[in-house]
């Protein structure tokens, strides 16, 4: 049969993406729109609670000059992963300055961060385990080298970020732990000392709050795009390593004296890092999502049934779109407040694996 001009005209215009499904444009936008309400809210949120000073909130002169060394050595290692604030904050800015609620957030996250190199530098410089000139010489050989980003790209980056601020708060409450004399190991039962314990509660709620920034953001894309969302955190997870590991001079040493504090190693990484980070994320664990990953790399076609399966089996979908709602709820509530709401209101709008 010959197609009248008609229904041709009417073919050529017809939709790329079929009815009911969302297409790459729509999820895009609600993605930026959703990133944009929650960085709003993140800002009323951090000012009002999280609004510290490193150099007057804390009684530095009382901190402690006799910690043992493994302690001062953990200090030490903190203070140089955050050095690198600089670099943290311009190279993933760059690669996320399209998106107004991301770019936004992320400088605000790094004015965050940049408290947190200033309060390790106290304690390091207030400690007297090192001098301010051996301290100032250390700054400035960390300096010499630049960080690079491990992925340059928006979505692997949101999965390294999860895990990574989950695993910063992981250190930051087990050193909270020796600070308050209730760590377990014997090495640091002499270093109880409350001002450490106040600087390492007060740093590791706001790694609480990236950590879940940046959970609330992975979640969007694992509920628009899981297929490419679900690729990308199995790649975070198979080659993840802590920032700055491979510019710090003597990097190996603290990472043994934080492993053996059961501050932060490999086991603490997969119980406390990545299972909470996976289960937060609706992931089933770690071998589901690398049985995910295969099955959905064997299916040929972009839409096809086998793919569909594949997220289903790895991924706690319905979980995760209840996440996506909650969000979406929390943003409305506050944009009402705000007024944002009555001008250009955020709107769910349901994905669909079709
Ligand atoms: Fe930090
Ligand atoms: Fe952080």
């Amino acid at each position: 049969m010959k197609l009248t001009d008609l229904q041709k005209e009417l073919a050529d215009h017809r939709p790329a993406t079929p009815p009911g499904l969302l297409s790459t444009e729509e999820k895009d936008r609600l993605i930026e729109r959703s990133f944009l309400g929650l960085y709003r809210w993140y800002i009323s949120r951090s000012q009002k609670t999280r609004n510290w000073n490193p150099h007057t909130d804390f009684n530095w002169p009382a901190f402690r000059t006799d910690h043992s060394e493994k302690l001062n050595t953990i200090l030490e290692g903190f203070f140089a992963v955050e050095q690198y604030v600089p670099d943290y904050v311009f190279t993933l800015l760059r690669v996320i300055r399209r998106s107004h609620g991301r770019s936004q957030f992320h400088i605000r996250w790094g004015s965050e961060e940049e408290k947190h190199s200033d309060l390790w530098e106290n304690a390091l410089l207030f400690s007297r385990f090192r001098t301010p000139q051996w301290i100032e010489d250390y700054k400035h050989a960390l300096r010499e080298k630049e960080w690079e980003l491990p992925w340059d790209n928006p979505l692997n980056m949101i999965f390294y970020t999860v895990i990574q601020e989950r695993a910063t708060q992981v250190n930051y409450l087990n050193t909270g732990l020796i600070a308050r004399g209730k760590g377990s190991e014997a090495d640091f039962a002499n270093d109880a000392d409350p001002v450490l314990a106040n600087a390492s509660q007060i740093i590791a709620v706001d790694e609480a709050a990236h950590y879940n920034f940046f959970l609330e953001g992975a979640r969007l894309y694992l509920y628009y795009y899981p297929a490419q969302a679900l690729e990308a955190l199995h790649d975070v997870i198979k080659f993840f390593a802590m920032p700055a590991g491979d510019l710090i001079p003597g990097y190996d040493k603290f990472a043994a004296v934080v492993a053996a504090a059961k501050v932060y190693g490999p086991r603490e990484h997969v119980t406390d890092v990545l299972d909470v980070a996976l289960k937060n994320l609706g992931v089933e664990g770690r071998r589901a999502l690398l049985r995910g990953i295969k099955r959905i790399r064997q299916v040929p076609t972009e839409a096809g049934e086998m793919r569909d399966t594949a997220i289903l089996d790895t991924l706690d979908y319905q979980g995760i779109e209840k996440k996506v709602r909650q969000l979406f709820g929390r943003i409305n509530k506050f944009e009402e407040k705000t007024g944002h709401a009555q001008i250009s209101p955020l709107k769910f709008l349901p994905n669909s694996l079709g």
